[in-house]
């Protein structure tokens, strides 16, 4: 299994929840602060996915525009543009639109089989079932080594990814503009949403407000196997005045690939370390493997000069499971937000945080 990318939706939406107005010209929802923003979210993806139907409606180019930013990814030994996505169950794309025929990127069109025949001189045209599913088109990105994925619209596509649970963070920009016609196309359709999302940013450009969430993620039972045993292993920590924690690094297979609790080895060992300490942190299967903790890896620490989180970045270990996140005790925690930062899941189970509290007592304030 190579990891399906992570998953950010983008899009700029009217105060009345509409993404654009009925008429044929594109309705400006955004300024030019947040133009730049995004072109800096664009530039920071593997790849941009968009609809069919925002292919047809907008015609969009979907290139970096700032040329500082493509020096950056160049640089960066990555590709000058990310590559283009869009996804079709009737294959009505005109393959000279600006999608196909500006930038010398890669496309990529998922239709079925037989669909979009006039496009394949144009992009590459993957079949992933008819109509194609999204979680089969995040597989096959994720085989093809795209790792960060930016959906830019439109509102179909949107709420299929959240409807799906497919989608790891939401950037909305909304502006202060009523639409007003219900023959607009909305952000977000009708849906069963399973997933919540978390509020991590509130920001002012101008007159756009822009929001930023997090999209929680569902434990598997695995999950909650193998964090049962990370709170269990804290029970083998010498008795100490720090946290009292347990990890475990375990494969989607049921493998356990190593342990490790606070204080093993040496006494001001960490538990995440611990465990990493018995692996090489270049092993292969750590790309498919999932940290499961019973606190948020640390961020920073006066006793090492490298934090878990910052351990953990140093494989490729693509999810870390967590019970609790780290209290402000002794300094400022970071982990959930710098793993996420770096494109890391991080699943939190708060339903199983008051037993990570009950083995930590013995800090002040810390109560079961
Ligand atoms: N404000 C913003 O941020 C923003 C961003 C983007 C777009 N927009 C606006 O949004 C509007 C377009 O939105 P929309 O909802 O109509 O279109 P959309 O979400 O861009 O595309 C919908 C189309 O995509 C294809 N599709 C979607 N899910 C699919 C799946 N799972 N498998 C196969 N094909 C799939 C279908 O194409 P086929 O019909 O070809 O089968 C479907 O008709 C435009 O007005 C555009 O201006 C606004
Ligand atoms: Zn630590």
């Amino acid at each position: 299994m190579t990891g399906r990318p992570h998953v950010l939706l983008s899009a700029a939406q009217s105060l009345d929840g509409y993404l654009d107005d009925a008429g044929s010209t594109r309705l400006l929802l955004s300024n030019e602060d947040d133009f730049a923003e995004v072109d800096r979210l664009r530039a920071e993806a593997d790849a941009i996915l968009v609809g069919a139907g925002t292919v047809r409606a907008d015609n969009p180019r979907l290139l970096v525009r700032s040329a500082e930013l493509r020096r950056e990814r160049v640089a960066a030994g990555r590709p000058e543009q990310p590559v283009k996505v869009t996804v079709t169950s009737s294959g009505k794309l005109d393959p000279a639109s600006r999608f196909f025929t500006v930038g010398d990127t890669e496309k990529l069109v998922y239709a079925p089989r037989g669909s979009a025949d006039s496009l394949s001189a144009v992009a590459t045209v993957v079949d992933v079932g008819s109509p194609p599913r999204l979680d089969r088109v995040l597989d096959d990105l994720g085989a093809r080594g795209i790792r960060t994925l930016l959906v830019e619209g439109g509102g179909a596509v949107h709420t299929q990814f959240l409807d799906a649970g497919l989608a790891d963070e939401l950037r909305l920009a909304i502006a202060p503009i009523m639409v007003g016609d219900p023959r607009a196309p909305r952000f977000l359709g009708p849906g069963a949403f399973p997933r919540p999302l978390e509020l991590t940013e509130v920001r002012r450009l101008g007159d756009v407000a822009v929001l930023r969430y997090r999209v929680a993620a569902e434990p598997s039972s695995l999950d909650l196997l193998r964090l049962r045993q990370a709170i269990d292993l804290a029970d083998e920590c010498p008795p100490s005045s720090t946290f009292r924690v347990g990890a475990v690094v375990g494969l989607p297979d049921g493998t356990v690939l190593a342990t490790g609790h606070s204080g093993e080895g040496d006494p001001r060992n960490h538990a995440e370390e611990a465990a990493l300490s018995k692996l090489d942190p270049h092993d292969p299967r750590l790309a498919d493997a999932t940290m499961y903790s019973s606190l948020e890896p640390c961020s920073d620490r006066a006793s090492h000069p490298k934090s878990c989180t910052q351990l953990i970045l140093e494989t490729a270990i693509p999810r870390v499971v967590m019970a609790w996140r780290e209290p402000s005790l002794f300094v400022e925690a970071e982990g959930v937000e710098r793993l996420v930062a770096a494109g890391r899941r991080v699943i939190e189970v708060p339903a199983l945080a008051s037993e990570v509290r009950r083995a930590n007592t013995h800090l002040p304030g810390v109560r079961p």
